[in-house]
């Protein structure tokens, strides 16, 4: 008896020492999102119901690389804390069950809800590989509010016989009282769009594409409508994409049947000009006055399976909101951390005009911390920020006025030799011509940076893994006379 009191009492000792341990081990982002064990990637099934934000996501149950990829599952009540639910969909029968859509039908349009029970509906990717890949549209369906999940017994829904045809992404469209998919044919780089009255049968309706970028193949198309800054109630619709391992997006109209870009520019509009955000999608049934919000995925296939993080590899994005505005006769994408009530910040700096000296080193050290800073760029020289600084080593996010380009570098930054096309991929930098200041907030969280420009019409997301004794923080400039309008550093708690 006293062995086995022992052995009892060992376990809970280890298991309480395992339960510190998660969320605290190195590399491990704070507030961000990521498994407690094991792999991830693409955000799946976004959407909101009975006032929680539901996230499914690309798991693998099994092991911290990619396979057996099965749907993982949390719920959040602000976007920023979060809650591990059990696994909702798993592979099975050598189906595994890839990217795609949740939605709660309300009006019970598919008949799968029983006894006054919403049904909630994933649509996702079933894949098959083996010497015949194939891949088609599968449904699935919970009756208890997204816990446990059944399969459809009809599936596929949707077959094209095709080895690549994947990512659908469902919603409600009000005025034709249908439901529409987009979804990819990637190697065509041909986003799909389908209709229907019930979830089950769908109908053809329109093709957009080739378009824009389209070097790598197509995934995870993403369809949503958003305000256009400024004007109240007036609304464009988005379309994000992913091609491996970028993300490129599109403003136009969508009448219900095909969407159409009004950017007539060939220039290629990114979420996200780091090397570090993929496959994010919004979203779905938000309350009328949300604003919309998308997550994407913080790693890059390049490399993603070699990151030295474990237990877990992968982790989200922040929430960014989602709005559009007219600059020189284009739309342009506004992104902005959704923050409404949910990070605890906590000023730990604070300075207004420092004068630049070459580089000013703050007095704070942290690996976790949002820094707002608003700068002059220096006439034909260089004026910007380095985080995880510490002997020779840093990121740095500049402005570089003699080539008129904004940019992100990694190429100092400690531990990179994982994995070769992490080294290769270290710099990147935009043509941007700010007007006066230039305000970068950076969200900086151990592995990770996620950088706003000015109103968010820029973002920047990389990894990085530094030495934990890599955590100054410097403003700098070569040329000059340069100035900083201000410079605040908040710590954000951990949300875990
Ligand atoms: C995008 C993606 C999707 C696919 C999923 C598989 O990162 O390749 O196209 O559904 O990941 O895990």
């Amino acid at each position: 008896m006293r062995k086995y009191l022992l052995i009892a009492f060992l376990l809970i000792f280890l298991n309480s020492f395992s339960q510190n341990d998660t969320y605290s081990e190195l590399y491990r982002p704070r507030f961000h999102f990521s498994p407690p064990a094991n792999w991830i990637n693409d955000p799946n099934g976004l959407v909101y119901y009975k006032g929680q934000y539901h996230m499914f996501y690309q798991h693998n149950p099994f092991g911290n690389v990619w396979g057996h990829m099965t749907w993982g599952h949390a719920v959040s009540n602000d976007l920023a804390h979060w809650k591990h639910l059990p696994i909702a969909i798993p592979e099975e029968n050598g189906i595994m069950i890839f990217s795609g859509t949740c939605v709660a039908d309300i009006n019970n349009t598919s008949g799968l809800g029983k006894n006054g029970q919403v049904p909630l509906i994933a649509i996702y990717t079933g894949h098959i590989s083996g010497p015949v890949q194939s891949q088609a549209q599968y449904l699935a369906y919970s009756l208890d509010d997204g816990i446990t999940w059944t399969k459809y017994a009809g599936n596929p829904i949707l077959d094209l016989k095709k080895k690549d045809f994947r990512d659908p992404k469902v919603f409600w469209y009000e005025p034709r009282k249908y439901w529409v998919m987009c979804l990819m044919l990637p190697e065509e780089h041909i986003v799909q769009f389908y209709s229907s009255k019930n979830l089950v049968d769908w109908k053809h309706l329109s093709n957009f594409g080739p378009a824009g970028d389209t070097s790598g193949v197509w995934e995870c198309p993403d369809l949503t409508p958003v305000p256009i800054d400024g004007k109240g109630g007036k609304k464009k619709w988005l379309l994000q994409m992913s091609m491996n391992a970028s993300m490129q997006y599109f403003v136009g109209e969508f009448n219900g049947v095909s969407f159409t870009s009004e950017n007539k520019s060939s220039a290629i509009a990114r979420p996200d000009y780091g090397p570090d955000y993929y496959a994010a999608i919004a979203w779905g049934q938000l309350p009328n006055q949300h604003q919309p919000a998308a997550i994407g995925w913080i790693n890059n296939w390049y490399y993603a399976n070699d990151i030295p993080t474990t237990p877990w590899k992968g982790a989200m994005s922040l929430p960014r909101t989602l709005s559009v505005k007219k600059k020189a006769d284009e739309w342009v994408l506004q992104q902005q951390p959704y923050l409404s009530g949910g990070l605890e910040r906590k000023m730990i700096y604070k300075d207004f005009k420092i004068g630049f000296s070459e580089v000013m080193r703050l007095p704070v050290t942290t690996q976790q911390c949002e820094i707002d800073v608003s700068l002059t760029p220096v006439e034909n020289g260089q004026t910007g920020i380095r985080i995880a600084a510490g002997n020779g080593k840093h990121l740095e996010i500049g402005y570089d006025d003699k080539n008129q380009v904004l940019y992100l570098d990694r190429s100092k930054t400690a531990n990179q030799a994982f994995n070769k096309e992490f080294e290769k991929r270290s710099r990147f930098e935009i043509p941007y011509q700010p007007k006066g200041r230039l305000r970068l907030r950076i969200f900086f969280d151990h592995s990770i940076a996620e950088v706003f420009v000015n109103d968010g019409e820029r973002v920047f997301t990389a990894q990085l893994f530094p030495d934990e004794t890599d955590n100054g923080i410097e403003l700098f400039n070569t040329g000059g006379p340069g100035s900083v309008g201000y410079c605040f550093v908040y710590d954000i708690k951990t949300i875990w």
